[in-house]
């Protein structure tokens, strides 16, 4: 496959990046690198410096060859910037990913993968389907939500085939890659700050949930495997013209589980700082994962937490500072 990949020089696209030149698939990167990194995009792909947000370039780049696949990773993805500054993730996602729609389309491309996230559902004690309550806690999930619904009138005129998928929490390293995120929200990656003694301790978001044991639930999903859906997705586009696929293990973990996996990963206590709930966070967000399993063949290899937190410190303990060092 020929593949047009949008911030391929972030943490997931960099990582499926990779994955699909490894299956011998020739990628084409676009990005920015507003929050991504070029050292993150792999040696063997084509790099091209562009903005989602200008057509003109994004037309360019898209005619340079027949593609045969857009995967759209480009994105804002700050569920509490986004809570902060709607507008910019509404023009970001929203707006400059119709861009990216249109230029496959015109373009002539025929098939496009979006990476959607767990936060479009409805908090739920539950394991969510891919059919459960739609109902974004936060803008960031709304504007995902949005671009879902693009894709659908997409395919009802002009025929694009599509896959959604839905990841819940991205995490793990591979030996060459891992989480680098300026700021860094996300919780494993923090955690580990505090090992490497770049922050004096975690602050714990909401302690008051209603969990047993009251911080918010995860379901996290190691980016080997988040990477290998995406190919497996893709080559099923081939046969069906739309999905939309939930990518978790069906296991949740607490914040407070990830913290004590930490401590007995690096050793260091991790000291916590109890801190109230913060806007956009829902209680708990777990996979159900039977659909991509049973239809694509899709099973985990490297979730289990103990292997995605020492994957974790590995790279960034190589790495203390991510791409910035
Ligand atoms: N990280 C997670 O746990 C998670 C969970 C669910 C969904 N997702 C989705 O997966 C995708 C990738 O997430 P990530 O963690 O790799 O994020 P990331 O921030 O590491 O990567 C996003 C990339 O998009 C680029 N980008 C942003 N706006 C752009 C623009 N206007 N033009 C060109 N490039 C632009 C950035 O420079 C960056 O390289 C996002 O769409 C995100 O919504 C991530």
């Amino acid at each position: 496959m020929r593949v047009f990949l949008t911030g391929g020089a972030g943490y997931i696209g960099g990582a499926t990046a990779e994955a699909l030149l490894s299956e011998g698939h020739m990628v084409t990167v676009y990005d920015n690198l507003s929050r991504g990194y070029r050292d993150a995009v792999p040696q063997d792909a084509e790099f091209v410096l562009g903005d989602i947000g200008n057509r003109d370039d994004l037309a360019a780049a898209l005619s340079a060859s027949q593609f045969d696949v857009v995967f759209h990773f480009a994105a804002l993805i700050e569920a509490g910037e986004s809570m902060e500054n709607p507008g910019l993730y509404f023009r970001n996602n929203v707006a400059y990913s119709h861009n990216v729609i249109e230029a496959a389309r015109i373009s002539g491309c025929s098939s496009f993968v979006l990476s959607s996230t767990a936060a479009v559902y409805a908090s739920s004690a539950k394991p969510l389907n891919e059919d459960s309550a739609i109902e974004p806690a936060n803008a960031y999930g709304e504007t995902k939500l949005m671009i879902e619904r693009m894709l659908h009138w997409y395919r009802q005129a002009y025929g694009l085939r599509y896959a959604v998928l839905r990841y819940f929490n991205a995490s793990g390293a591979l030996p060459n890659r891992g989480e680098s995120h300026h700021p860094e929200t996300h919780l494993i990656p923090r955690v580990l700050q505090v090992a490497l003694g770049q922050r004096e301790d975690i602050q714990l978001y909401g302690t008051d949930y209603s969990t047993p044991d009251g911080s918010c639930i995860r379901d996290y999903v190691h980016i080997a495997d988040l990477a290998e859906a995406h190919v497996l997705a893709a080559a099923a586009l081939e046969q069906n013209e739309t999905a939309v696929y939930n990518v978790g293990t069906g296991i949740g973990h607490s914040n407070r589980e990830i913290i004590d996996m930490a401590r007995t990963v690096t050793g260091h206590p991790i000291p916590v700082r109890s801190s109230p709930r913060r806007p956009g966070d829902a209680a708990r967000l777990v996979a159900g994962s039977g659909k991509i399993r049973h239809e694509l063949g899709w099973e985990p290899q490297y979730s289990e937490l103990d292997k995605i937190v020492s994957s974790a410190w590995d790279w960034h303990r190589n790495r203390p500072y991510g791409y910035r060092d």
